[in-house]
């Protein structure tokens, strides 16, 4: 065994990369320029000589001439060629401002057509011209989805007393978070814990003015409930897990056990794994869609499909965007998470559903039993496997994962360790971007997304993970800016 103080820093996973997926060689005769001949004059050699008008200037001028009026018609078709392309260039600033008003990944300050990056959204400062970017901060807390509301005044979060709620005011508020109307599940009032000192309560004389307008802070609730909000039926697993029962040491997966697992592909090849979160989202790693794989055209998304095989025979979904966290750091693995979303919104069933976004305030204990699934080797080294695999992993604390026997000092706050320091179980090349997910109120929550280890199931090496809990708010706020 190698001594781990003189070992070079060394990551076995930048990534699955397969070989020659992208050939860079140009097809013959696809070179669009004539082949050049150094016997073609600069000058045409015959020019026909029409007289357009009269003149009294010898004909050894004419040549001069016509060569003007050549000049003229090129003139006369680049400004052509120049006016359809500012007309179209015209014409996409009007459909994209009518469609969204602000470009790229902003969000607009209420209908004022000023536009924010959605890392100025409720961070506490405001800078939309009416406030609207800390007006309008809503979060879900805790295991029981607990709605809570940012007060700019107060600077705090509240829940928000179940009174006079209902499904309307549910439905906006998972607008906010970036989620689609259509997923919306429910909103029902459990018992205010006693933590509790305040709320936010409805001012049902308010008239029909905006949620956040009725909204005021408060520190009695009549019927002692609060808001327990859910905007998609998420984390449902209909196969429960076979607990006693590879990725490297594990076991092959049922239909519908993982249902928020992808299998996402590039030029055709299985890459790397990824989790349903929307019927548009998926989450994977940073480091999969890096470099030459960050053209949402070459990828693919397969749900629902338990072998690869027969992913090979279907179409899958085509990916529309590709976002990757902002600080996202090749070297470190820091920030190693990304979202894709697909062109077309996939159909929920048994065997495709959402995993459901850890919300702050969630507690994961140290040696919490947490599942991964993914195609990845079933060995360091091996290929990608046909059939989805599964282990249990218990989450390992950071401290000790950064230990000098262990990862030294690599594993930064978005990053969370799982595995067993004995080796032998462990996600493995082709895991990445896949669930590290945990079963908690009954509901799956995504713990984390396979990012980096050193090998596969060495001892004292586990797996390292995209702490996921961190990357909630980014998540949601890249939603909201791409809906
Ligand atoms: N980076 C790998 C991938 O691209 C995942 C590696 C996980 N490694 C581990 N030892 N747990 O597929």
């Amino acid at each position: 065994m190698t001594s781990i103080a003189s070992a070079p820093p060394y990551y076995e996973n930048h990534g699955f990369h397969p070989e020659n997926i992208y050939s860079t060689r140009q097809p013959v005769g696809a070179n669009p320029y004539p082949p050049f001949s150094t016997n073609i004059p600069s000058v045409p050699s015959y020019v026909p000589r029409v007289a357009t008008h009269q003149s009294s200037r010898p004909v050894a001028h004419s040549s001069g001439r016509t060569c003007t009026s050549t000049v003229k018609k090129i003139i006369i078709i680049i400004l052509s060629i120049l006016l359809v392309i500012c007309c179209a260039i015209a014409a996409f600033f009007i459909w994209y401002f009518v469609e969204n008003r602000c470009l790229g990944s902003l969000i607009e300050c209420g209908s004022s057509g000023v536009c924010m990056p959605p890392s100025q959204w409720c961070d506490g400062v405001s800078h939309c011209p009416n406030g609207e970017d800390e007006t309008r901060c809503v979060r879900l807390f805790g295991p029981d989805f607990i709605l809570e509301v940012y007060s700019p005044i107060s600077k705090s979060w509240y829940p928000v007393c179940q009174d006079d709620w209902n499904d309307n005011y549910g439905r906006i508020a998972c607008k906010d978070m970036g989620y689609n109307a259509d997923t919306y599940y429910y909103s029902r009032g459990v018992a205010a814990e006693g933590s509790f000192k305040s709320y936010m309560k409805l001012n049902t004389s308010a008239g029909d003015i905006d949620l956040y307008k009725k909204l005021y802070s408060s520190d009695s609730c009549a019927s002692g409930k609060v808001v327990s909000l859910r905007c998609i039926d998420c984390g449902l697993s209909t196969r429960s897990v076979n607990i006693m029962s590879r990725i490297v040491g594990g076991s092959g997966a049922v239909l519908g056990q993982w249902p928020w697992q992808v299998s996402l592909h590039a030029q055709g090849i299985h890459v790397c794994g990824g989790s349903i979160i929307t019927r548009q989202w998926i989450v994977t790693a940073a480091h999969c869609v890096e470099g030459r794989f960050s053209d949402p055209y070459s990828w693919r998304a397969f749900a629902g499909i338990l072998n690869q095989n027969e992913m090979f025979l279907r179409d899958g979904y085509r990916v529309q965007q590709i976002i990757s966290h902002p600080d996202y750091d090749t070297d470190s693995k820091d920030n190693d998470i990304a979202l894709m979303k697909l062109e077309t919104p996939l159909t929920f069933t048994d065997t495709i559903r959402p995993v459901c976004l850890p919300n702050p305030g969630m507690m994961f204990q140290p040696n919490q039993q947490c599942w991964i699934s993914g195609w990845g080797a079933e060995y360091q080294g091996g290929k990608t496997s046909n059939n989805l695999n599964y282990v249990m992993v218990p989450l390992i604390e950071r401290s000790r994962c950064n230990s000098i026997y262990i990862y030294n000092g690599m594993i930064l706050p978005t990053m969370i360790c799982a595995g067993y320091l004995g080796g032998g179980i462990d996600s493995c090349q082709g895991d990445s971007g896949g669930p590290l997910v945990t079963n908690k109120n009954s509901v799956w929550w995504l713990v984390g997304d396979t990012s980096w280890g050193t090998g596969c199931a060495s001892p004292n090496r586990p797996g390292v993970y995209g702490n996921m809990t961190v990357f909630t708010d980014w998540i949601y706020k890249n939603m909201q800016a791409n809906r």
